[in-house]
């Protein structure tokens, strides 16, 4: 059987809930959440704005795509730290952990 050694997993972890899931191409981290079962807050239905998919990478953040505009914008207005994404944001390119406040 041919295996494609190049072939990237994409897992997402979701700590210390201790779920995980693989990203499907272009999805998000609040994508992959759902998948799994892992509640995320989203009041804005994933647009951008309401900033309440907020959370912390642990690990693998080199495997997000960078902070579009709107996310730069907001992110500042509500005093994100360097470490924090919006999950409806961040599509996933590789294997991350993610954490938040009340998981
Ligand atoms: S779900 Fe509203 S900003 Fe992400």
């Amino acid at each position: 059987m041919h295996r494609d050694v190049n072939a990237v997993s994409n897992l997402v972890t979701f700590t210390p809930l201790g779920r995980t899931a693989s990203a499907h191409p272009n999805e998000t981290l609040l994508d992959v959440a759902r998948r799994a079962n892992a509640p995320l807050g989203a009041s804005c239905g994933g647009v951008g704005i309401c900033a309440r998919c907020r959370v912390r990478v642990v690990s693998g953040s080199e495997n997000l795509s960078p902070p579009t505009s709107i996310e730069s914008r907001i992110g500042a207005a509500r005093g994100f730290a360097a470490d924090e994404r919006m999950a409806c944001q961040a599509v996933v390119r590789g294997d991350c952990a993610i954490t938040t406040t009340y998981w």
